[in-house]
């Protein structure tokens, strides 16, 4: 069975939404939206428009176990979404049947009356794909909509849904029969992101305080590898000073902030040779985007832009090293085509 790509449950910011992993109040908040009759009708829970007036706003013990039960689930992923100004649970957005041999999956999305039609399912919607695409290796997300359910068609595909096409007659509502939409998104489709971010390279008289970011960072992780405080401080230094050793750019190297379409600096990422004495292999000696920035496809932009740029000095290869905890990374670079080549294993007797 499939297990592994959902297994981190992340928190997405937007600027309307929150999506995070159930609480038990958003579990509270869930029964009503499951009780809206639009959602019973247009998700295909009920075939009368009787039967979708008529639903008490409870939820039974089956559906909230079912809900606790979602964040041991390593094959899907189930975010509430939270609306930033109330706080409040208004839908669902979930990713579902995952076939990790082909990296597929299904998406849906269900929104209550309280939060609909203000533009919150497609933040939702791009959110929880960047989130997908930027962290795991899925390649397709796919999804079935009801024909009759314009307002959901027209959201998907300005997240970057492609109609596939029409099962007919699937579906039958009130003694009539209706279509079935199908539609998918192929990380392929998504590459427009990368219009959106640009790598401006570092002002000068901004390097001496970027590299001292750079060094605390690298110390910060050294440690948590299990280097001891004075070794990784140490080691930390002697690799920037062996690289900037008059503490400015030098050849070979180049330090970019990363920026958004609106010019704002989203993070870094320093490119270069590697040390190894050999021109045409180069390294991602450091790649940060600010926590606030996370989750919205900017590192895999950076990534693929600074591979461009290695291209272009000549390089043959890019390589780069990452902490064997930090999963969130791992599945973006190995999606990214990069392939473990060392690793340092640790097993730990006891905890710090
Ligand atoms: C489908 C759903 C997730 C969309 O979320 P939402 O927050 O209501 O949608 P948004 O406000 O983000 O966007 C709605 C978009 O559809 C457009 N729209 C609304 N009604 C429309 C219609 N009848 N035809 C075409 N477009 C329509 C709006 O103009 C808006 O587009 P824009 O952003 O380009 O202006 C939500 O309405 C929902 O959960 N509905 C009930 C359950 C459901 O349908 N789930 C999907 C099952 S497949």
């Amino acid at each position: 069975m499939s297990t592994s790509f959902f297994t981190r449950k992340p928190i997405l910011q937007g600027d309307l939404v929150v999506l995070r992993p159930f609480t038990e109040n958003d579990v509270e908040d869930m029964a009503v939206v499951l009780a809206d009759p639009e959602v019973r009708h247009l998700t295909g829970s009920v075939r009368t428009t009787e039967e979708a007036s008529n639903a008490p706003a409870q939820l039974s013990p089956e559906v909230r176990q079912w809900y606790a039960s979602l964040a041991a689930r390593g094959d899907r992923l189930d975010l509430a979404i939270i609306e930033r100004t109330t706080g409040s649970c208004v839908g669902e957005v979930v990713l579902n049947e995952l076939n990790e041999a082909d990296a597929c999956c299904n998406f849906r999305i269900l929104i209550g009356a309280a939060g609909r039609g203000r533009g919150i399912g497609t933040e939702a919607t791009r959110l929880v794909l960047d989130h997908a695409f930027a962290t795991t290796a899925l390649n397709r997300v796919e999804l079935e909509v009801f024909a009759f359910n314009p307002r959901a068609l027209h959201v998907y595909e300005s997240a970057g849904f492609k109609v596939e096409g029409r099962l007919r007659q699937t579906f039958t509502f009130d003694d009539q029969r209706f279509d079935t939409i199908v539609m998918s998104v192929l990380r392929g489709d998504r590459t427009p992101s990368r219009a959106r971010v640009h790598l401006v390279p570092l002002a000068a008289d901004r390097f001496p305080a970027w590299l001292e970011q750079s060094r605390r960072e690298y110390e910060t992780d050294l440690m948590a590898a299990g280097e001891p405080a004075d070794k990784a401080r140490h080691h930390a230094e002697e690799t920037l000073d062996r690289v900037f050793p008059a503490r400015a750019p030098v050849d070979g190297h180049a330090v970019f902030d990363i920026t958004d379409e609106n010019r704002t600096r989203v993070g870094y990422i320093w490119v270069g040779r590697d040390q190894e004495g050999k021109d045409d292999s180069w390294w991602i000696w450091d790649i940060l985007i600010h926590p606030e920035h996370r989750g919205k496809g900017f590192g895999r932009a950076a990534l693929e832009l600074a591979e461009e740029h290695a291209r272009s000095e000549g390089a043959r290869d890019l390589g780069l090293s990452v902490f064997g905890s930090n999963q969130a990374a791992r599945g973006l670079y190995e999606s990214l085509g990069y392939e473990t080549v060392t690793a340092t294993m640790r097993k730990r007797f006891r905890p710090d």
